[in-house]
Formats: C-alpha cells, sequence, structure tokens
C-alpha cells in the first residue's frame, strides 16, 4: 500500500472556456464559429457551468475532492477594454463560494488559454503593453475573488499556448513556424506573471502565486545524433522554458538570440504547476511528412489512449511525472501535478494511468520530492480546444444529448484512493501493466 501525505490535495483540474458555455466574448468564441476546430465542433453549451456548474461540484463533493482547480475568464470580465462586467464578477464569486461550501479548496487560474477578443485583435501577449493590460485584470479580479482563494495560477501552459498559437497553428492566431514569436509571447507572459506576481503579494502577503507548465517527455527514436539533439531542443524550448526564465531571466539557446532577458521574473515563484500527459517520440525530420509534424510520432505499439481527429494525442507515460518533478525541483518551491489524464472515451487505458501515476507521484515524495497535491483532468468530458468533442477527458461521461452524467470505472477508482488517502496493493496489482492496446494510427514516421 502507499499512503500520501496527510493534507495532500486531491483535485480535478477544469477551465472555463472548456466548462462554462456562452456568453464570453473571447478569442475562441470567433475562432471556433471561423470552423478552425476539427470537423467544426464548437464548445456551445459544453458542460453548462455558467448556469450551473453546482451539479458537477456535488459530484466532485461525492469522489472526497478536497481541491479544485478552475479559471476565470478575462473575455467575460472585461468584454469590451476598461468595461467590467460586474455580473460575471458575481458569477465567479458564486462559484467560488460552492466549492468552499463543499469543503473544496480552489486554485484559481487567472489566464487558461482565453482572453478577450479585443485583446487579441492587438496581437495578443506580442503586443507592446499587452502584460500591463494583463496585469491590470489580474489585479482587479484578484481583489475580488481573494476573500475566496489563496493560491493563483497566472497562466496555464505558456509554453502550449507560444507553441500551438505560432508553431503548431492550433490555437489562435493559427500561426505556424514561428520561432521568433513562439519566444516573444513566452518572455511576455513571464513578464506579466511577474507583475501580477508584484502585484499579489504586495496586497495580500500570504497569497501564493504560481505557474502552470505541460510537460512532454520527449523520446530519441534512435541514438543518431540528429534525433537526440532535435529532442533535446524540443525539451528546452517546451519543457524547460519557464524553469530558465525563472531560475537565470533567460531562454535557452538559440531562443535566447531572438529575445531580450527578463530578469525581473527571477525567483518570483511560490509554488509550480506541472501538467503531465505523455511521451512524443522524435525523428529529426529527413522527408515531407515528418517535417510536418516536426518529427513528433507515436509509436503503434506504444500504449495510447484515443487518438484525435487527425493526430496521436501522445503516449500515455506515467513516467514523464518522474522526470517532470525532478526537474523542476530545481525551483525549491513545492510541486503540484495540476493536471493529468488521458483521452480514453471507454475507459480501457484510464485506470493504469491513474494509478501508475500516482505510484510515481508517491515515490517522489518518499524520495524527497515536495509534491502537494494532484488535480485529475478532468471530472467530466469537455470541450477539448482544437480537437472539439472528439477527445473525452471525462471521469463522467457527459451525454452531449441528454446532457446527463455517466461515472466511468475510473470515477469509482479515484474515489477508493481518495478516501483512503493511500494507493491500495489490489489497485497497484490490477492496474501494474497498460491494457494491450488495438493501436491507433500513428500521423507521423517511425
Ligand atoms: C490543458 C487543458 C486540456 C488538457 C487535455 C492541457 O494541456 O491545460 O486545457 O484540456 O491538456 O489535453
Amino acid at each position: 500500500m502507499l499512503q500520501f501525505p496527510e493534507g495532500f490535495l486531491w483535485g480535478v483540474a477544469t477551465s472555463a472556456h472548456q466548462f462554462e458555455g456562452p456568453g464570453s466574448n473571447n478569442q475562441w468564441q470567433q475562432w471556433e464559429q471561423q470552423g478552425h476546430v476539427r470537423q467544426g465542433f464548437r464548445c456551445g453549451d459544453t458542460c453548462d457551468w455558467w448556469r450551473n456548474a453546482e451539479g458537477d461540484l456535488d459530484l466532485c463533493r461525492e469522489l472526497g475532492l478536497n481541491a479544485i482547480r478552475v479559471s476565470i475568464d478575462w473575455g467575460r470580465i472585461e468584454p469590451v477594454e476598461a468595461e467590467w462586467n460586474h455580473l460575471a464578477v458575481a458569477r465567479y464569486r458564486a462559484l467560488l463560494e460552492s466549492i468552499r461550501f463543499r469543503g473544496m479548496k480552489p486554485m484559481v487560474t487567472l489566464h487558461h488559454f482565453t482572453h478577450p477578443q479585443w485583446f487579441e485583435e492587438r496581437g495578443g501577449f506580442l503586443a507592446r503593453g499587452s502584460a500591463e493590460r494583463f496585469a491590470t485584470y489580474a489585479d482587479r479580479i484578484v481583489r475580488e475573488l481573494s476573500d475566496y482563494c489563496d493560491t493563483w495560477i497566472t497562466f496555464n501552459e505558456p509554453n502550449v499556448l507560444a507553441a500551438f498559437g505560432y508553431v503548431f497553428g492550433e490555437f489562435p492566431p493559427g500561426l505556424r513556424n514561428r520561432a521568433t514569436e513562439f519566444a516573444k509571447a513566452m518572455i511576455s507572459m513571464h513578464r506579466a506573471h511577474s507583475i501580477v506576481y508584484n502585484q499579489i503579494h504586495k496586497e495580500h502577503p500570504n497569497v501564493r502565486v504560481g505557474i502552470a507548465s505541460n510537460w512532454v517527455e520527449f523520446q530519441p527514436a534512435t541514438d543518431a545524433a540528429s534525433d537526440r539533439l532535435l529532442a533535446n531542443f524540443y525539451a528546452s524550448a517546451f519543457n524547460r522554458s519557464s524553469l530558465q526564465l525563472l531560475t537565470s531571466g533567460a531562454m535557452e539557446f538559440p531562443l535566447n538570440t531572438m529575445v531580450a532577458d527578463i530578469p525581473e521574473v527571477i525567483g518570483k515563484i511560490d509554488f509550480f504547476g506541472l501538467n503531465v500527459y505523455n511521451r512524443l517520440h522524435v525523428k529529426a525530420p529527413f522527408n515531407e511528412l515528418a517535417l510536418r509534424t516536426g518529427g513528433l510520432f507515436v509509436p503503434p505499439e506504444a500504449p495510447q489512449g484515443d487518438r484525435g481527429a487527425e493526430l496521436p494525442y501522445g503516449e500515455a507515460y506515467p513516467a514523464a511525472i518522474s522526470a517532470a518533478i525532478a526537474e523542476y525541483s530545481r525551483l525549491d518551491v513545492p510541486l503540484y501535478i495540476t493536471e493529468n489524464g488521458v483521452p480514453d472515451r471507454t475507459d480501457r487505458i484510464r485506470p493504469w494511468v491513474i494509478v501508475q501515476s500516482l505510484a510515481r507521484v508517491h515515490e517522489c515524495i518518499s524520495s524527497g520530492y515536495d509534491v502537494r497535491g494532484y488535480f485529475h483532468w478532468s471530472i467530466i468530458d469537455n470541450f477539448e480546444w482544437s480537437e472539439g468533442w472528439e477527445l473525452r477527458f471525462g471521469l463522467y461521461e457527459l451525454d452531449l444529448q441528454t446532457r446527463q452524467r455517466r461515472p466511468r470505472p475510473s470515477a469509482a477508482i479515484y474515489r477508493n484512493i481518495i478516501q483512503k488517502n493511500s494507493l491500495s496493493d489490489e489497485l497497484l496489482g490490477r492496474f501494474s501493466d497498460p491494457p494491450v492496446t488495438s493501436p491507433p494510427l500513428s500521423a507521423g514516421t517511425s
């Protein structure tokens, strides 16, 4: 049996746009209307949390969660520049109150991929003054909500926002292969983070401010120097960029040659969140297909959840958690697994992912790493950005027609772990190996 420390946070992670439904003036509304999401999907009513999050919060309470990650949609709060929507603020206050009322601790993200359309039209985080504009919004909303929340994440996955917006073209503004814009967006978001960090600490000395970053294990496909170099480049640009900025104020070579340093961000972090899902294999691109996919692929025999409409989501790889924790422990602040999960409509592989990921978390804690909580992505199926409704991440299935929530077997497994604050030998034995996969097609090379 693997016993977790007392006070360990057991949560689920969510985000505003993926759960709330219509009514925001954020940049994803237009992006979806323009048909950029696969199969023309739109978020629609999604989980309807703007009207009623409380039903699903009851499900969270039934699981025994003591924490939950939610985010604020800036596009609701400031739909037009400098016009503050007091009704939207009131709804977020009510949401946080509902969370507290059910005995859960909220961890609130100020930017989870969405911002107002007007902000996007000015160039998003590439625009001059964007960090200050974000900080103005952050300052006001933190003042409004600080009696309910003492743990704030400024940005969810700046590395994904910058990579998907400027390198892979999956998120607005949909640009591809723009390394300089990637680096500039990273710098701008970390500068914004440092301004907000200072602001919050000035007003609320006991509050904690962090960032959540995505971590992907990049595995060179062969021992060839080209594969190893490319994998290392991805790891440095994607996985380690927040770490580098927070410890040295600069990005690693060659990105540091494209942008100015930001020494003001060094050490401005009270905790760090790691969102860990998968492993991607890397083969240096020498042919056209590999160039399109950046040389990233998943071997067919690797354990996987459901594939996206076109691309594989990634190899389900619980060991990535250990690598992420070891690397980010260099910050010397408490760490949280702020997201972990797998797209899996039939719950074929999710139980194994939960059990084995938590076994890794436990192993890290036992060897002295300061890991304070685990947030599963997510409580119910929700709108998965450029993959729309194709990928299902819920412990509960959401029926889009009837709006019914049906528990997948993983919900009971997670409840069992939370209730005992431990992983039982029975679960460890039952889910020691990944289920045999009927392999989804790989979109890359091999
Ligand atoms: C994001 C979530 C997303 C999840 C599953 C994370 O990168 O923060 O918004 O739904 O991964 O792909």
